[in-house]
């Protein structure tokens, strides 16, 4: 259990050109007061934290875990440029990158689970849930939420998940600090950020997609599932996959779930 001590947060996070920080023991989700708080123009790259969540959640309100001095929950709120705007499905992609560089930089090795999950040693370490907030069609900010397993403590027991899950602690065998990992992610999402409007930065995230040239299926709600062996990323971030007859099957972002075929 680590004790999370706000001056050092604000102190550590001042050394970054954030927006303002909200910091809250408790809180049901930090993406639901992330997007009143958009709403009611937070500035750019703006973040709620919490130590503890009581509502956490995944996509369509599932479950996701954050029980106190265990874990990184945070919302980051992104008001987008007109030259990123075109690219804000390419968001989840920057997300991930960030996280994966702040594990690389600690000696580790994640993969990112398309669409929104980092790996270590095959299992889920971190989710990212995007949400947005619209004017008429125009998207006026991005919520990035980000869930991470720091301590043991966090993972939720086997039974209770879809997908197997770790900690840094266990991957690392040491407990690393909470706040130091949180500045190093933020740091890469900054140094990021202005990549995601290139060409390149497919192939950046595409260098860390978890299962690449293997056989996997993706389900969907109300479709079929599609089997195939991951082949890559289009430029608008989603998944393609070879299907059995060598055709390129495009996978779109929304309610899918990838598993790789035993
Ligand atoms: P999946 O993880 O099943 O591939 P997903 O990334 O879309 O799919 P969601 O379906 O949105 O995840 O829901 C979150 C999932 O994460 C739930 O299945 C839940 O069991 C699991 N989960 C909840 N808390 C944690 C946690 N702290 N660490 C790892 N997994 C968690
Ligand atoms: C997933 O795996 O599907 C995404 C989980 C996202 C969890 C984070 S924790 C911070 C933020 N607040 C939430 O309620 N959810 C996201």
């Amino acid at each position: 259990m680590q004790f999370m001590d706000q001056h050092e947060l604000k102190k550590t996070l001042a050394r970054l050109t954030l927006g303002d920080i909200r910091y809250f023991d408790s809180i049901g989700s930090t993406n639901d007061e992330a997007l009143a708080w958009a709403a009611d123009d937070a500035p750019d790259l703006s973040i709620v934290i919490a130590d503890e969540q009581t509502m956490g959640r995944g996509r369509l309100d599932r479950k996701w875990s954050t029980p106190s001095g265990t874990a990184l929950a945070f919302s980051l709120i992104l008001s987008p440029t007109e030259e990123e705007k075109p690219h804000l499905s390419r968001t989840v992609g920057l997300a991930a990158l960030a996280v994966a560089t702040a594990l690389q930089i600690r000696g580790l090795h994640p993969q990112i689970k398309w669409p929104n999950d980092v790996l270590l040693l095959g299992r889920k370490v971190c989710g990212i849930l995007t949400e947005s907030v619209w004017s008429g069609d125009d998207v006026d900010c991005v919520v990035i939420g980000i869930g991470i397993n720091v301590l043991k403590d966090a993972v939720p027991p086997a039974d209770e998940l879809l997908f197997p899950a770790i900690s840094i602690e266990e991957a690392m065998g040491q407990a690393p600090g909470r706040v130091e990992i949180l500045h190093d992610i933020l740091a890469s999402f900054i140094e990021l950020r202005p990549r995601m409007v290139q060409d390149d930065f497919l192939n950046q995230w595409e260098s860390l997609l978890a299962f690449k040239d293997e056989s996997v299926q993706v389900e969907a709600k109300d479709a079929p599932a599609v089997v195939g062996q991951v082949s890559g990323l289009e430029p608008d971030g989603s998944l393609k996959l070879r299907n059995e007859h060598g055709e390129f099957v495009t996978v779109r972002f929304g309610d899918v779930r990838l598993r790789p075929l035993a």
